[in-house]
């Protein structure tokens, strides 16, 4: 994986956090501790200046910059976009306007193949057979960027993938190019200008609006009797009402006109509970509750994974309750006691809510960090044991 897409990544998504994964490592601290109980002082003092080497190595960039220029911002990158995820086809954006990234030429002209620096390659269509990979050799210097963004419970056929790729472009945050479904910016840092299309402050509720006419809702469009969120729902509805909306439930209301966040805002809390439970894999069902104002109930990865996406009282996690009852109990006690519901939606005045539209800022981010790994060579050797991890 790309150390720089991953540093950079790292610092974005756990901005509103001190996440301390930065600097020295604990366990050379610790071993610096062992050591002074057991050696003399310039024993212990070469072991300070070894380590001190040794983490200097490790900082240092994979690669030195070959001659020191800094690569041009804006030089040109061409991005040949493979399939159209899943078939369907969308307009490729203009990623100076829409993004402002400049110098990317997007193109979903195979012609196009022997020229372009990457291709971007979404999973299911080479998974599936709906197309081949592109054809070997490949041009020398072009990267293939391998795309997905459903769980590995969903993306088949992984296995025959190994060492094809030399990028990833997923949702988690340890992909090469990393792009969330969705994520917070400290107020402030908000970007001006277009992008603010996608960015979105959030509020605090005022006193009148902090009790919303309706309990709990959920929208599920896939309704399997094998996910473990179907069993929680059942447990869930004997204590507490859930209204369910989607495709295994009552069609969205007429003025919502199909869309699930302004169902939402109606809601004091909404069910966001994804359809496998995996590292980072957390989709816009917690943000449209977000961005509704609504008070998510999760069920997804660990509480801890959230806490890298979210404030921790930003959300309630189904595991933070022994029983289901548990949960329903203390939805219920929320709904009595505002002061208590407002230490769950406080934290909202800090932030900005931005959601990447799909697949325009997939590409386009794609299209700017293949211009930072110019002269690299990169191999995902690993991507099944990684990507299942
Ligand atoms: C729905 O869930 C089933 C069971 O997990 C799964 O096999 C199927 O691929 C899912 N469909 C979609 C559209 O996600
Ligand atoms: C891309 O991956 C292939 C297959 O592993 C490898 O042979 C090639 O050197 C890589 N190219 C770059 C530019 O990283």
């Amino acid at each position: 994986m790309g150390a720089g897409a991953r540093r950079s990544a790292a610092g974005r998504f756990t901005a509103h956090r001190a996440d301390g994964s930065s600097g020295v490592s604990p366990r050379v601290k610790c071993c610096v501790r062992a050591l002074k109980r057991s050696c003399s002082p310039v024993c212990v003092a070469v072991f300070i200046f070894m380590s001190f080497l040794g983490v200097c190595l490790l900082y240092l960039p994979d690669r030195p910059a070959v001659p020191s220029f800094e690569p041009d911002e804006d030089s040109p990158v061409t991005l040949l976009i493979w399939t159209h995820p899943f078939g369907r086809y969308r307009k490729l954006p203009d990623c100076a306007a829409l993004h402002q990234i400049r110098g990317c030429t997007l193109t979903d002209d195979l012609g196009a193949y022997q020229k372009a620096d990457a291709v971007i390659i979404h999973h299911r269509e080479v998974a599936t057979g709906a197309a081949e990979l592109p054809p070997e050799p490949r041009p020398s210097a072009q990267k293939w960027i391998w795309m997905n963004y459903e769980s590995p419970t969903h993306t088949p056929r992984l296995w025959r993938f190994e060492g094809v790729f030399n990028l990833t472009l997923t949702y988690r945050i340890d992909s090469d190019i990393a792009l969330p479904y969705g994520y917070l910016l400290p107020r402030g840092n908000t970007v001006k200008g277009p992008q603010n299309r996608f960015t979105h402050p959030l509020h605090i509720p005022s006193r009148s609006n902090l009790r919303r006419p309706r309990l709990l809702a959920w929208v599920v469009s896939n309704w399997s009797e094998s996910h473990y969120r179907v069993a929680v729902y059942h447990q869930l509805r004997r204590y507490i009402d859930v209204d369910v909306f989607g495709r295994a439930g009552q069609p969205l209301p007429e003025y919502t006109g199909d869309d699930v966040v302004r169902l939402v805002r109606r809601y004091q809390f909404y069910l966001s509970l994804e359809n496998s439970q995996h590292t980072d894999y957390i989709t816009e069902k917690l943000w449209n509750a977000v961005l509704a104002g609504a008070v998510p109930v999760v069920l997804g990865p660990s509480r801890k994974n959230y806490e890298r996406f979210l404030p921790p009282e930003a959300f309630i996690h189904v595991d933070d309750f022994p029983t289901v009852r548990g949960l329903a109990r203390y939805l219920l006690k929320l709904r009595h006691n505002p002061a208590k519901l407002r230490k769950h939606l406080d934290w909202r005045g800090r932030y900005s809510l931005h959601q990447p539209p799909f697949w325009s800022e997939h590409y386009c981010t794609a299209c700017r960090a293949v211009r930072r790994n110019r002269g690299r060579t990169d191999v995902v050797k690993y991507l099944t044991p990684w990507f299942y991890s």
